[in-house]
């Protein structure tokens, strides 16, 4: 893939990104009736790099084409929704489903079904469309939804473990489980408050 087919095919991916990330500003003002909390904290987004596109497509066993792009990976726009309870998790991946022109293209649900190291999250892909002067086409959209505690979780254990040889590693996976699990209480006993608050 040469730079120059690399910045074609990553601009209606960028066009999707903008407009998934204006809809969930709107959502993230409107959702609540008091209008003064929102369900989101902070907004992370990002367009696949040319190397790790590449990459990713030989480790599949594909050609680093952008057709093979295209065709086999989902993530090359990322967002990643960082809420504060798992509910304000729940009541946006609900509202993104109810929202008609938005395609649910696949979804994980890890805060449910956490994965063996403890990761948990909650991943879709959308399809958004694109309204281009004759034309409409959708292009997937990654979602990752997590509280503040599971990406503050998931980032050190990015940062640290994952995907990484390292001779500690069962004494590191060991403790980052039982971290995920005192994480989780912090985060129980705050939604607790905020409840009784409400
Ligand atoms: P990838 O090939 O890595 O994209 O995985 P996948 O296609 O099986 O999708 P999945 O939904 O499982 O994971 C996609 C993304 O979620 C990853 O690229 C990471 O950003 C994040 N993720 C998944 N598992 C973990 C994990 O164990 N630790 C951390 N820190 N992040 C994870
Ligand atoms: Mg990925």
């Amino acid at each position: 893939m040469t730079n120059e087919q690399y910045y074609d095919m990553k601009m209606p991916y960028q066009d999707a990104l903008n407009l998934l990330l204006a809809r969930l500003e709107v959502l993230n003002h409107t959702m609540y009736d008091d209008g003064t909390e929102r369900p989101i904290h902070n907004i992370q987004s990002r367009i696949k790099e040319k190397r790790s596109i590449e990459e990713k497509l030989e480790r599949m066993g594909h050609t680093a084409s952008v057709a093979c792009a295209k065709d086999h990976l989902q993530d090359i726009a990322g967002v990643r929704v960082i809420c504060y309870f798992v509910k304000d998790v729940d009541d946006l991946v609900d509202t993104l489903k109810n929202q008609k022109d938005l395609i649910l293209i696949k979804e994980k649900d890890y805060i449910r079904h956490p994965k063996p190291n403890g990761y948990r999250s909650y991943h879709m892909v959308v399809g958004v469309p694109v309204c281009y002067l004759n034309s409409m086409e959708y292009y997937p959209v990654e979602i990752q939804m997590r509280t503040l505690s599971m990406d503050f979780w998931a980032s050190m254990e990015h940062r640290v473990c994952y995907k990484r040889e390292r001779p500690d590693k069962t004494v590191l996976q060991k403790e980052l489980l039982s971290y995920g699990e005192i994480l989780q209480e912090m985060e129980q006993s705050f939604e607790k408050y905020h409840e009784t608050k409400r």
